[in-house]
């Protein structure tokens, strides 16, 4: 890992574990972009793979301490993204396990003609009325709620999927990136971007 690192994105876990609902909220924004801050309350853009050739490299890392410990019932997985380049699939974001080996406990992916939530290693394709373009920011959050087992989605704060489906499991994880999966030709290409003054949690590797 050579060269300077971006400070970036997003933020994570979850509203009050005390709560039977908690949140993980993926709330993209980067502070640092080539070193310098862009500054409060602008929109910060995290770019992976601009050229569209699948390189390990592109991927932020969260830098905060996740306990495993800490199960989650329900879950919302927001994040505003660009696609520029389409590989087998453009997975965003990943909730790994890594004691267990379970690198499938909340993931997003995306495609233009449809979208998956990855819940507790439960992976359930939502076909897209409308199709996504590459080259256009859109806003999506996922959402589970374990106590009626619905899924929602929502793009540009639209309903567009509704499904009901008990995944049966909890969420959790000790590591969460953004732009890689376990397949090359499953990372992403595109921007990810959120405007909140949130303290940043991910560093972005840089490309080599
Ligand atoms: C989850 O579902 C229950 C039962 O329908 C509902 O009472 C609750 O408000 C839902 N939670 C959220 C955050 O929507």
């Amino acid at each position: 890992m050579e060269g300077k690192m971006l400070k970036g994105i997003q933020v994570a876990p979850v509203s009050k574990p005390s709560t039977r609902l908690l949140l993980l909220l993926l709330m993209m924004m980067i502070l640092t972009v080539n070193g310098q801050d862009v500054g409060k309350g602008g929109i910060q853009v995290m770019e992976f793979q601009k050229d569209g050739v699948a390189s390990w490299w592109t991927v932020a890392e969260y830098q905060g301490k996740l306990d495993p410990g800490r199960k989650m019932d329900s879950v919302t997985l927001c994040g505003r993204f660009k696609l520029y380049f389409l590989h087998s699939r453009s997975s965003f974001f990943q909730l790994w396990d890594r004691s267990l080996n379970m690198d499938a406990q909340l993931k997003g992916e995306l495609w233009l003609d449809r979208v998956r939530p990855v819940i507790a290693h439960r992976w359930n394709f939502q076909p897209l009325e409308v199709k996504l373009r590459t080259y256009r920011w859109y806003h999506i959050c996922f959402t589970y709620n374990h106590t009626d087992h619905r899924y929602l989605t929502y793009i540009d704060g639209e309903l567009v999927y509704d499904m009901t489906y008990d995944v049966g499991r909890q969420i959790w994880g000790d590591y969460a990136r953004l732009g890689q999966n376990e397949e090359l030709m499953e990372s992403y290409s595109g921007a990810l971007s959120q405007a909140r003054p949130e303290p940043c949690i991910f560093v972005l590797l840089p490309e080599k």
